[in-house]
């Protein structure tokens, strides 16, 4: 039995809504609670809804009552921070696994290409229900940052490169695409990233607010492109390296979040 999925991600695996008016509401990311958890680059999380109903970030599927990254249990003393922040998480009235803030510290390109991974969203996750996907709600306004999607890790071919100003709305199937996101700094970036399951809801939430599944990339350099690929090379070949001199098998980077 095939996952319930949507239409609108069929085609590319993500689509942009429309921009959202964030300078309209106060910086609540500011004021949550925060946790170390190491993720695709230097990253710092807020939780705001988790497999247990506290400030941590373990995956859905660990520990006791092991479940799919559906029904999350939202954090009290963080709710009340982000009560816009949830609003938005709850408007397309699909099951809410994980709600998060990440802070992202500043990537380059190629270390954003090394740091391409796929979520894995939907382990232990029923077939016949709905697929999980995410969503992306960009709250800082970083101008000149965007999100690096590619169907495979280490070909530029096809690369999607989304634009990340603030109320910048993108869903996307972290579970196909390969994904982080490149980020000049100076300052962190923080992004609501919210798992959505698949289904009726989703649809109609994607259709009001426009979503479109192919967008113009935001455009770099050939130079640009070309380091980067070159770094992504360098640090893939000297991690495989280190695993060979231990013995180990190549790694399979496979993250909870970006
Ligand atoms: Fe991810």
């Amino acid at each position: 039995m095939a996952y319930i999925k949507s239409a609108a991600l069929e085609e590319t695996g993500y689509v942009v809504l429309d921009r959202y008016d964030q300078a309209a509401d106060p910086k609540e990311w500011l004021d949550l609670e925060y946790v170390d958890w190491k993720s695709s680059g230097d990253t710092r999380f807020a939780p705001i809804a988790s497999k247990t109903g506290t400030v941590e970030c373990g995956g859905f599927w660990t520990g006791e009552n092991p479940r799919t990254d559906k029904d999350g249990l939202w954090i009290d003393s963080q709710v009340a921070k982000a009560p816009n922040l949830v609003r938005r998480a709850l408007e397309p009235g699909s099951n809410v696994g994980r709600c998060r803030v990440i802070e992202l510290q500043p990537t380059p390109y190629g270390e954003t290409l090394y740091n391409l991974h796929q979520d894995d969203n939907n382990r232990l996750n029923p077939e016949g229900t709905g697929w999980v996907v995410r969503g992306f709600f960009n709250l800082s306004d970083d101008q000149d940052s965007f999100f690096v999607l590619r169907d495979n890790r280490t070909d530029p071919d096809g690369e999607v490169r989304i634009a990340l100003p603030a109320g910048a709305q993108l869903i996307i199937d972290t579970q196909r695409l390969w994904h982080a996101a490149y980020h000049p700094g100076p300052d962190p970036r923080y992004c609501l990233i919210t798992s959505w399951e698949s289904g009726p809801q989703l649809d109609d939430y994607i259709a009001k607010h426009h979503g479109v599944s192919r967008i113009e990339s935001v455009q770099v350099s050939d130079e640009f492109l070309a380091e980067g690929q070159r770094i992504q090379d360098e640090k893939l070949a000297a991690r495989a390296a280190a695993l060979a001199a231990r013995g180990e098998r190549e790694w399979k980077p496979v993250m909870s979040e970006a």
